[in-house]
């Protein structure tokens, strides 16, 4: 059957500091994950693997040491927050209230200034999708917003319910192909 790995970036600086978005590097622990997981990916002797990640540093760098052929892929890019990139949520609501008050209403359909909505990222991963279901032993190397997305496409999770999916840090979600449908399953590296 079909099998397809995610998991989010291991821990990144601005993730430490709770900050929106950027392109920060992994944290000392966010390491560890990354050296987990291809401890973890390239004992499962599954060939060819191939890794998709996006175009920035976290997610690359979490994928370093896993022995595959890497793709960097500009649609798995982290939601784009616009005028908030680099901002906390506290930051955020300070000084954008009338933004924030917008966003928790509507998160799904909310588009920050200059940047994206959950609604385009979907737009955005529409091609990918099409391009994963035609693929065996992927590992996607992603980000919180954009595997909501993801993971909510192949188990047919309601729209409203995406943007507040569970998607913790150092997992692994595993999905494979049971007939039209994907089995799940979560992987929880001790690091
Ligand atoms: O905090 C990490 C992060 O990936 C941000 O870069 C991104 O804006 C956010 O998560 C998405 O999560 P939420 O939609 O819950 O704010």
């Amino acid at each position: 059957p079909q099998t397809l790995y995610f998991t989010r970036h291991g821990e990144s600086e601005y993730n430490v500091l709770g900050r929106i978005g950027g392109d920060a590097s992994l944290s000392p622990r966010g390491q560890l994950y990354a050296h987990g997981l291809a401890d973890y990916m390239n004992a499962l002797g599954q060939e060819p693997l191939t890794v998709w990640t996006s175009e920035m540093r976290r997610t690359k760098q979490t994928a370093a040491d896993i022995r595959a052929a890497k793709r960097a892929v500009r649609a798995l890019n982290e939601l784009d927050a616009g005028i908030c990139e680099g901002l906390t949520y506290e930051e955020m609501q300070e000084r954008f209230p009338q933004e924030f008050a917008w966003r928790d209403q509507d998160k799904l359909r909310y588009r920050y200034p200059w940047g994206e909505s959950y609604i385009d990222i979907m737009t955005r991963l529409r091609p990918v999708l099409s391009a994963l279901e035609d693929e065996h032993n992927v590992v996607v190397v992603g980000h919180q917003a954009v595997l909501r997305c993801m993971l909510g496409y192949f188990l047919d999770a309601k729209l409203d319910e995406l943007p507040y999916m569970n998607v913790p840090l150092h997992t692994i979600v595993k999905l494979t192909s049971y007939g039209y449908k994907y089995k799940c399953e979560m992987i929880t590296l001790p690091i």
